[in-house]
């Protein structure tokens, strides 16, 4: 090491005409949020007297879990190279032996974040120093020992070798908010200027994010009366938007699917809710959950010695002494039957000892509904299914199971359906709940996540081929939402669940790395990229060849000869934008460019709409020409008032599309009401105006079984009986029911001198739909007063009117569908409302 070469990292104290023109900075992280806080920054005109910027924010903070410690911030140490480069290495645990590392021309922008593995026992303290080939990382091990690590590009590093004489320059600083260790730093007042103004960008964004709520329009719109405002439509002047724009996300969240969509009865059909665990994160999963065996004389075990599969390990024995007990499943929170209505009832029994004779029921705290009995005396597992009818009612029935004489049996894959799924099909799905998304009218289907797609370990990653063919055979798996996913709504399911809908399937996959929520991202070795490879491609021939190809013969034998016509493929949901990423990434996408160019291609741009991730991602979709990249927001109903612009504001200069993929308006108290609903139309509105670059979007989460949300809020609200649409529902039926293809020129105006704050809460678009040559517009009010609008330019035609209101804070909105509206030139629009009119082409002007 030629140490002199080294620039230093701390500040030399200014004198004299320097005093003014440098800034000093301090960089440190603290104890906050159990040290997962962040890179913080104090500043300093002379170096002695430190301020914070304001009440204290983070630049950087560690998207890496250093196994059960959650993702530490500790020791941060910020260098300035020669080329003005700020590079930050920090530790991410204190028994880690990796460090972080990421760089930085402002302090304020971050770029993409690696992590380091050394041979040593841990990272303490590192320190970078510049060298004449690249740079060094000095730090202490577990011991105390010095070492150094050298890399020349920040991608390699070479062994780490014992350093001598290891010195650490942090200094410990009395700071306002206490006293911290860190390093400090000089730099011009431009980097000054930056970390300012993104202080106060933040703040304001904060502002407007959580203090915005409509709770205060009383008091802001005090004085605010009815108004007029102008819309001039130019119907010469259009534009192509396509019809995709409103698709669904299901993703098996919130019990969305297993419970909920998938209208399996019995919970824990299978025995194999549990799991193996290597981290112990789950340590309440039992194998006998949602069962329970009542009485004396039974005995109830798991075993493994026999399965019916090896995907399917598990199952019940029943050991019976003397008969009585009952073995009892509580479904999914209760079985609700029908009076008169019929049950598909099936199990696999082996007879063990004895005869193998068990009584079948489904009954209500005593009350017997359906009745049968299995006699199966054979030593193999041997499948056998029945009818029940219900003889009555029951919204919280259980499934019973007798052993009728002593002896040892054994059950597995114990499943109850309704016969009335959608269509009656076997192994189907809620007729309810498809029918309330048909409604929708979706133009695609996303599915099966979200995080389930990548899974938050190796282990519980979605893979689509352990969805399809005998249900005995799937593999299960504990999903990323923390439930058993018993994979009976697979993917060929899905699949068809599309064609019911009439949608495209927009099925997403793991790109070989894993969540980075919440314990950080892991990859597949590099050497099993391949195989990942080949999952897409074989997903592709599944959905897509012929017949007598190897996976389209497999899709055949289901029982769909046909294609699905599969032409979009999302690779990747959300993820963390590192190097493990992009070049897993790049792997996957280049073998689709080349063996399917016919697919369209869905890429990521990370969980949100800024940051490290965010620029990153569009950065790989800018330079390999990615079609399509996926972006992600929940955020308050105030951004979507203060961020109309936000489509209009991005660059056309690349021929990358956008599919809002995820998004919701989330007021504090994570309820869906009026509030929200009206802030989404408001962006769907906005979206619409931006539908030449914004091809896709879906609303997220889609379902949610009351009493099992486990995020809020979500579009549809279910329970076993009931479906418990939201008015965000309403909002994306009237969307999904009103498209059109092309985008009319209009403008909105509203009385000069009218507040600003009244002005940017009413909003219009227009479309027209060129099947039908209906003009479609479209008007959010987010105002407690009514606003007249004129239309000029309004199509020639007989209008109707469907209208959405109500108070804020209402769960259930007013709608009022379809009414006639004798003169689309002038349109009331109600307070806080979500209104279209439709002008019907061909339909003669009664005007
Ligand atoms: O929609 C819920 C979750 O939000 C999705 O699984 C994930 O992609 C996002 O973080």
């Amino acid at each position: 090491m030629n140490r002199r070469n080294a620039p230093r990292a701390s500040a030399k104290k200014m004198t004299g005409k320097d005093f003014q023109k440098k800034m000093h900075f301090f960089a440190y992280a603290t104890d906050k949020t159990d040290n997962r806080f962040g890179l913080q920054i104090a500043w300093s005109r002379d170096g002695f007297s430190w301020n914070l910027f304001g009440d204290g924010f983070a630049w950087l903070s560690s998207p890496f879990d250093a196994g059960d410690t959650g993702r530490k911030f500790i020791n941060p140490f910020v260098f300035r190279a020669g080329d003005g480069v700020f590079h930050c290495v920090y530790q991410t645990g204190c028994k880690d032996s990796r460090f972080a590392h990421a760089s930085s021309k402002d302090l304020v922008h971050w770029s993409r974040q690696n992590i380091f593995r050394t041979n040593r026992s841990a990272v303490r303290n590192p320190v970078v120093e510049q060298t004449l080939n690249g740079f060094a990382v000095l730090f202490r091990d577990a011991e105390g020992k010095a070492w150094r690590t050298e890399t020349s590009d920040w991608k390699r590093f070479s062994d780490a070798t014992p350093e001598a004489d290891f010195v650490d320059p942090r200094t410990t600083l009395a700071l306002p908010n206490g006293t911290w260790t860190g390093v400090e730093l000089e730099a011009e007042q431009a980097v000054f200027d930056a970390l300012r103004e993104d202080v106060a960008f933040r703040e304001l964004y904060e502002q407007r994010m959580h203090q915005e709520s409509m709770s205060e329009d009383p008091i802001r719109f005090r004085d605010l009366r009815p108004f007029s405002a102008t819309l001039r439509i130019d119907a010469s002047k259009s534009k192509d938007i396509g019809d995709m724009l409103l698709g669904i996300f299901y993703e098996d969240i919130n019990q969305a699917g297993d419970g909920g969509l998938y209208a399996e009865l019995i919970q824990n059909r299978d025995f194999e809710q549990g799991w193996d665990d290597p981290t112990g994160k789950r340590p309440e999963w039992s194998r006998k959950h949602a069962w329970r065996l009542e009485g004396e004389g039974t005995a109830f075990d798991i075993e493994t010695a026999t399965p019916i599969h090896a995907n399917n390990e598990h199952y019940a024995v029943l050991t019976t002494e003397t008969p009585g007990a009952k073995l009892v499943n509580e479904g999914f929170g209760g079985i609700v039957l029908r009076k008169g209505e019929l049950y598909d009832f099936s199990l696999f029994v082996r007879a063990v000892e004895g005869p193998g004779a068990l009584k079948i029921r489904l009954a209500e705290q005593g009350r017997v509904l359906a009745e049968t009995e299995v006699r199966q005396d054979k030593p193999e597992w041997i499948r056998t299914k029945l009818t029940l009818t219900a003889s009555d009612d029951a919204e919280r029935a259980e499934l019973e199971i007798l052993s009728l004489e002593p002896g040892k049996v054994a059950l597995d894959m114990i499943s109850l359906f309704p016969r009335k799924t959608y269509k009656e099909r076997e192994n189907g799905l809620r007729a309810d709940l498809v029918r309330t998304l048909k409604a929708l009218k979706p133009r695609f289907m996303r599915f099966p996540g979200g995080c389930v797609a990548h899974g938050d370990y190796l282990e519980n990653t979605y893979h689509w081929k352990n969805t399809i063919g005998p249900l005995e055979a799937r593999k299960q798996m504990p999903n990323r939402w923390g439930y058993h996913q018993s994979m009976g709504l697979g993917y060929y399911e899905y699949f068809l669940l599309c064609e019911d809908l009439e949608c495209e399937p927009l099925p997403v996959m793991h790109c070989g790395v894993t969540c980075q929520f919440p314990f950080g991202q892991d990859a597949v070795p590099m050497d099993e990229m391949p195989e990942v490879v080949q999952e897409y491609l074989d997903l592709i021939e599944f959905a897509n060849g012929p017949a007598d190809s190897g996976w389209g013969a497999v899709r055949a034998q289901l029982g769909h000869p046909e294609p699905f016509r599969l032409k979009y493929v999302g690779v990747g949901n959300e993820e963390q934008i590192t190097d493990a990423f992009e070049e897993r990434f790049r792997m996957i996408f280049d073998a689709l460019k080349e063996k399917h160019p016919e697919i369209v291609v869905v890429g990521t741009a990370g969980p949100f709409i800024r940051g490290t991730d965010y620029v990153e991602g569009w950065d790989i979709a800018r330079r390999i020409g990615l079609p399509i990249i996926d972006e992600h927001y929940y955020v308050r109903p105030g951004w979507f008032i203060h961020h109309q612009d936000f489509y209009d504001k991005y660059p056309r200069d690349c021929g990358t599309k956008i599919y809002a993929g995820e998004y919701a308006a989330h007021r504090p108290d994570r309820r869906a009401v009026v509030e929200t609903a009206l802030a989404e139309a408001m962006h769907l509105i906005n979206v619409e105006r931006n539908g030449d670059l914004v091809k896709m979007t879906s609303y997220a989460p889609l379902f949610a079984k009351v009493g099992y949300a486990q995020w809020n809020p979500d579009l549809i609200y279910f329970t076993n009986s009931e479906v418990l649409p939201t008015p965000g529902y309403e909002v994306q039926k009237l969307f999904g029911c009103n498209s059109g293809s092309e985008y009319l020129a209009n403008a909105l105006q509203t009385p000069s001198g009218l507040d600003d704050a009244a002005r940017i809460r009413v909003a219009a678009s227009v479309v027209r739909d060129p099947k039908s040559g209906d003009m479609i517009l479209k008007f959010a009010n987010l105002l407690p007063v009514t606003v007249s609008v004129n239309v000029e330019g309004a199509a020639d035609g007989d209008a109707v009117r469907t209208i959405l209101s109500g108070s804020p804070d209402d769960e259930k909105a007013a709608l009022v569908e379809e009414i006639p509206l004798p003169d689309p030139s002038e349109c009331a629009l109600p307070p806080y409302s979500f209104t279209v009119v439709r002008i019907r082409k061909g339909a003669e002007s009664k005007r």
